[in-house]
């Protein structure tokens, strides 16, 4: 794969920021769109807006058509058994909420949750929320200095008063790739569901939900080269069928009368409303572009690209690397000795480098270290090596200003 024929399909990477050639590493907050992503929602907005499941009329079928095609679409692409265990989201928190909010329904006093010491507040907040409705307690697999979850733990913290678990696929702070095939595992020998936080897994990591067996797993479209505003739950069809819904409204009943309501099949549910339909089908292109390029490469390049980053960053007296798993995706959280976060990352800025600072809404990683926030760097695979090497003398003339 040639990196630079693969740029051009992005159009931001062209252009400059602080008069400076644009290194875009943020890419855990949220990924670039090749124009194969913009031209779909071009298109649809120009040929066949309309909206989807309500008209005879053709606009109305071909927007229909497209959207259940992506819905499709995803299903293949995470090998899920039937397109209705897809629900369509606005992202990954919404679909979060979805699972949280429904099983207000499904716990008793004394039920116990078990989350992980690496989540994003997306995946801590809806479940205190729960915790408080139902009188169930929050249980946390606690995390070593490395960033790896201490799955024995995990293993004491399991009993049958567990009725859900959920953690992170790969951690957004810190990159870990956690074990979620052993946690899933456990969870199910005493008789809990698990939810999976697939977002910073899904644009480095290639998922098959059927060989998993998880119960619920969740993602959102822009981490990979998606547009925002759109993600998925996914459910088994027996986890979503037990699942009260989330929101009442259109498109989610089967009949309406002022006595009673009989809710829809699946996928339907679940999505109330008139949903992102752009959105949707630009999530299936999306899929289709990374597809093109393909996930394997993409998890080899992206690992060369974090295994030289490493060790260039290493070399920068006083900076000390945040997680430091064997199992990573190419995120770098680190800090330099006495500079505050926010400080570098607003000099590599004025650099034309794009980086996130701050706690990466992950505080309880933060306390942890006991540290503000860290600066990240999140590559993606259309970054380069040459962007590593300005970066590195991005950061070691933000040191030698700061210190
Ligand atoms: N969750 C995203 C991040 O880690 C926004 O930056």
């Amino acid at each position: 794969m040639d990196v630079n024929k693969i740029r051009k399909d992005f159009p931001v990477l062209n252009r400059k920021v602080n008069g400076r050639p644009l290194i875009y590493f943020d890419n855990a907050a949220t990924s670039q769109t090749p124009k194969q992503v913009i031209n779909t929602i071009v298109d649809y907005y120009e040929n066949y807006n309309a909206n989807i499941h309500r008209g005879v009329h053709a606009l109305s079928q071909e927007a229909t058509n497209a959207y259940e095609g992506a819905r499709q679409k995803i299903q293949y692409h995470f090998n899920a058994a039937h397109p209705y265990e897809m629900i369509f989201t606005s992202g990954t928190t919404h679909a979060i909420n979805i699972v949280s909010s429904g099983y207000t329904e499904l716990l008793n006093q004394g039920d116990e949750l078990i989350v992980s010491a690496l989540e994003h507040h997306s995946n801590i907040v809806p479940w205190q929320m729960l915790c408080k409705k139902t009188g169930a307690l929050l249980k946390v697999i606690p995390m070593n200095e490395d960033g790896d979850l201490i799955m024995d733990a995990y293993d004491e913290l399991l009993s049958d008063r567990t009725k859900l678990v959920f953690v992170n696929h790969v951690s957004n702070a810190l990159g870990t790739v956690n074990p979620i095939e052993e946690i899933i595992n456990k969870a199910h020998a005493v008789g809990a569901e698990v939810l999976i936080d697939g977002a910073q897994a899904s644009p480095h990591i290639k998922t098959d939900l059927q060989a998993l067996n998880v119960d619920y797993y969740v993602t959102s479209a822009h981490k990979i080269c998606g547009p925002t505003g759109i993600g998925i739950l996914y459910g088994k069809e027996t986890s979503l069928k037990r699942l009260p819904p989330y929101q009442g409204g259109g498109e989610m009943i089967a009949e309406v009368t002022f006595e009673k309501t009989t809710y829809a099949d699946l996928p339907h549910k679940f999505e109330a409303g008139t949903p992102n339909i752009a959105g949707g089908i630009a999530f299936g292109a999306a899929l289709d572009y990374v597809n093109s390029i393909g996930m394997e490469y993409i998890a080899e390049y992206e690992k060369e690209l974090l295994i030289y980053a490493t060790a260039a960053l290493k070399k920068i007296p006083g900076l000390k690397v945040y997680g430091v798993s064997p199992n990573k995706t190419a995120v770098i959280s680190f800090n330099v000795k006495g500079i505050h976060p926010y400080d570098i990352g607003s000099i590599l800025d004025k650099l034309g480098v794009a980086v996130r600072t701050g706690h990466h809404c992950a505080q309880p990683i933060m306390d942890f270290y006991k540290i503000p926030g860290t600066v990240r760097a999140s590559f993606s695979f259309y970054n380069t090596f040459e962007e590593i090497d300005a970066m590195v003398k991005a950061v070691e003339k933000a040191a030698q200003m700061l210190q």
